[in-house]
């Protein structure tokens, strides 16, 4: 008898790895332990381990300003776009560490120089801080006439055939687009875009690609070489786990020359990479626990493993939802999932303004901050995957939002004057 249950356990390990996953790993991170983070996606989340670096390179900072600022930094960055390059798949040369993604699109779409009948076309899902730089250089720098957005739908986000003739469309009609900007992994909606199809389709036309992969490094595993964009940024403090903020930015050797940061400092003129590592006096800090964040998710398993845990997660996650509240996933081809998954909320929130009165009372009264969104005509909501989440939290999380429907009064609409989904 004995026998048989250790034979069992044996066959059972075998067919169902235990992987090191899920709750256990919570007591890594310094989240509160009575607080269930369904949103790692907006900012992330560094383990403890990456925290304790971060003050070590703070200390160690302190102890001889002149040799950190002046000799050390520059070896520990350059250590760093290394790591970091290598594990992206490209020459150390074109990578650079930006604080945000934020600084990233501003200093390419600001840098940029075109005709006056040269056009720039980009998705309306674009995430809204990429929309208002787009604004900006529209009136400061180009004309509204030459920045062109393509409305995509749910049919259109998840069919790359037809996303790609929806776009040709709109290319045919204006004939000399230059650059096209979309996302990786989009934010609201959630969507994991083939981009590796896109870039090709785009450059067969000349047309160059900015891509915003703000959600991509650490959720999905990225080989630049093989995707060969333009521009590409990614945030790696959502997904990769180092300290808040960092961000890097990967411009083809090409164009390296045409690109400058939006702040102009000592490295003006002399290199991309240099241009890029001086932006003026700051803390390296949390760029350079990269390498730790990196070292950390060594520990924990192989990257295969941690991106299947996650986008296994995300899809499991999002048809428990789905079955709860009687809804549906916005996509069920598990190609366009990568570590989020964006389900529909219960049918009674068919309004912007019961969507916000939930999301407030889900804040409020119960301490779940759950992204919600209109696409398309409908209101969903969207949930992260991460290493220390199991499908029991969002479990728990899907009763909490039925039982705060039951508990809200939605004829007592309050009028929002507040927008609170600005940085999802
Ligand atoms: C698609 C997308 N782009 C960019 C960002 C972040 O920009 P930043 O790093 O400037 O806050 C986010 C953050 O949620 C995002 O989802
Ligand atoms: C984003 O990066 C830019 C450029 O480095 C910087 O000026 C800005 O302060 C950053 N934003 C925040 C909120 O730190
Ligand atoms: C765009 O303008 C330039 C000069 O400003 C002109 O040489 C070129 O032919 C124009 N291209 C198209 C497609 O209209
Ligand atoms: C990752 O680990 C799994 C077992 O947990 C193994 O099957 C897989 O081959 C490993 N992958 C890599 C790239 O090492
Ligand atoms: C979902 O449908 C089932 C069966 O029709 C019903 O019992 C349940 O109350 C419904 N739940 C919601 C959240 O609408
Ligand atoms: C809901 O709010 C409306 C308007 O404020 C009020 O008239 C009504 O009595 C409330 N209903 C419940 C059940 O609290």
């Amino acid at each position: 008898m004995k026998r048989l249950t250790l034979l069992c356990l044996i066959i059972c390990w075998i067919t169902f790895p235990v992987y090191p996953f899920g709750h256990s790993l919570l007591p890594l991170f310094s989240l509160d332990p009575s607080y269930i983070n369904i949103n790692h996606g907006s900012y992330g989340s560094a383990p403890k381990s990456v925290h304790e670096k971060l003050r070590e390179y703070q200390l160690t900072a302190e102890l001889n300003p002149d040799r950190w600022f002046r000799l050390d930094v520059q070896n520990a960055m350059d250590k760093v776009r290394k790591r970091l390059s290598d594990y992206v798949n490209c020459d150390s040369d074109d990578l650079v560490i930006l604080e945000n993604a934020s600084a990233g699109i501003n200093s390419i779409l600001k840098s940029l120089k075109f005709q006056s009948n040269e056009t720039i076309l980009y998705y309306n899902i674009a995430y809204g801080m990429v929309k208002l730089t787009l604004q900006y250089v529209s009136t400061e720098i180009f004309t509204q006439e030459q920045i062109v957005q393509i409305e995509l739908d749910h049919e259109t986000i998840q069919n790359t055939n037809l996303l790609l003739k929806k776009t040709q469309d709109t290319i045919n009609k204006l004939k000399n687009v230059k650059l096209i900007v979309f996302d990786h992994i989009s934010s609201i909606p959630a969507i994991l875009f083939d981009i590796e199809t896109m870039i090709k389709y785009f450059r067969q036309q000349g047309i160059l690609t900015l891509i915003d992969g703000a959600h991509a490094v650490g959720a999905i595993q990225l080989d630049l070489k093989k995707l060969d964009p333009d521009f590409y940024l990614s945030n790696t403090h959502k997904w990769l786990y180092n300290h808040r903020s960092a961000c890097l930015l990967y411009v083809k050797k090409d164009f390296q020359k045409l690109i400058h940061p939006t702040i102009t400092s000592f490295g003006y003129l002399q290199s991309f990479q240099n241009e890029f590592f001086w932006l003026g006096t700051k803390d390296y800090s949390s760029y350079l626990t990269i390498s730790d964040a990196l070292d950390f998710r060594e520990t924990i398993a192989n990257e295969t493993d941690i991106f299947n845990y996650n986008h296994q997660l995300a899809i499991q996650a999002g048809n428990l939802l789905a079955q709860l509240w009687n809804s549906s996933t916005l996509t069920s081809n598990d190609i366009f999932i990568s570590t989020m998954n964006n389900i529909e909320l219960p049918l009674n929130i068919d309004s912007l303004d019961k969507m916000n009165i939930l999301y407030q009372k889900l804040i409020n009264q119960y301490n779940i901050f759950l992204p919600m969104f209109q696409f398309d005509n409908k209101f969903y909501c969207r949930i992260s995957a991460q290493i220390y989440m199991e499908l029991t939290d969002y479990q728990t999380v899907g009763k909490i939002v039925l039982d705060a429907i039951s508990n809200s009064n939605f004829s007592s609409i309050l009028k929002q004057s507040k927008d609170y989904f600005h940085s999802i």
